[in-house]
């Protein structure tokens, strides 16, 4: 499997404190991973890092075979990486659904009515299409996180970072969104704490815990239920 992104003994400190250390990952061609972890052990500042929003303290980040040196080294692979947010309040530039992702393609250079005809075709994907003129400031919290996700999806980045995609979206959206990241065959890292909804959607879960990323085995939730079930 090829690489698209690889991070060699990534550390980040934090008011003289290790938030993590030595971190080793590397994400394959359309490979899907997640990241689970306790509150405030690190996952969205790793995820930061890798869509290079912070600066790690130590360590060496390569996407698609180049090494990042800098933020500027960013700057080439920008359009390459879909990040989500997991506070998406401060992620939309402009006013309505419609313009906010028609925007993400016209920066792209994409023309006007085929920026408009893919930013319909991606709300009507996600099931949100009703909500194409609304002012986005006026949407819920849950109606935000998909806004987002279309705003990420319509640019079809070739890795996806997703930092707790579903935490406020209801069941059905939560389904919608699990068939749509299934049916894309890009590499993503998802960060979440829904292990159900990540069981069924990636092939490799790490564990961010005692400051470094451990291989968690990706069926133990299902073993756990099963047990429960049968009395084992
Ligand atoms: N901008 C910041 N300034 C100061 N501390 C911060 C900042 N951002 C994060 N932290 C701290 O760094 C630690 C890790 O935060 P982070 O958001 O990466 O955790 P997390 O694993 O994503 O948690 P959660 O599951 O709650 O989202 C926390 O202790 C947090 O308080
Ligand atoms: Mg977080």
């Amino acid at each position: 499997m090829s690489c698209s992104m690889n991070l060699k003994n990534i550390s980040y400190k934090k008011n003289n404190n290790y938030l993590f250390k030595n971190i080793n990952l590397n994400l394959g061609h359309k490979e899907k991973m997640a990241i689970i972890g306790q509150n405030g052990v690190g996952k969205s500042t790793l995820i930061k890092i890798i869509a290079g929003l912070e600066e790690p303290t130590n360590g060496e980040i390569t996407l698609f075979h180049n090494q990042i040196k800098n933020k500027k080294d960013f700057e080439k692979y920008r359009d390459e990486i879909g990040y989500l947010p997991q506070d998406v309040s401060n992620f939309f530039l402009c006013i309505t659904v419609i313009e906010d992702i028609m925007f993400s393609l016209l920066t792209l250079g994409v023309d006007k009515k085929e920026a408009y005809s893919k930013s319909v075709n991606i709300l009507k994907i996600l099931n949100i299409i009703h909500l194409e003129n609304r002012v986005i400031y006026e949407l819920s919290g849950g109606e935000q996180k998909i806004v987002a996700l279309a705003a990420i999806l319509v640019k079809e980045p070739k890795i996806l970072l997703l930092d707790e995609p579903t935490n406020a979206l209801d069941e059905e959206s939560e389904k919608k969104v699990l068939s749509i990241l299934n049916s894309i065959e890009k590499s993503m890292i998802i960060v979440s704490h829904h292990k159900s909804f990540i069981q069924k959607l990636v092939s490799k879960i790490y564990k961010l815990e005692d400051k470094t990323l451990k291989n968690e085995p990706i069926y133990t939730h299902f073993y756990t239920q099963h047990s429960v079930v049968h009395g084992l």
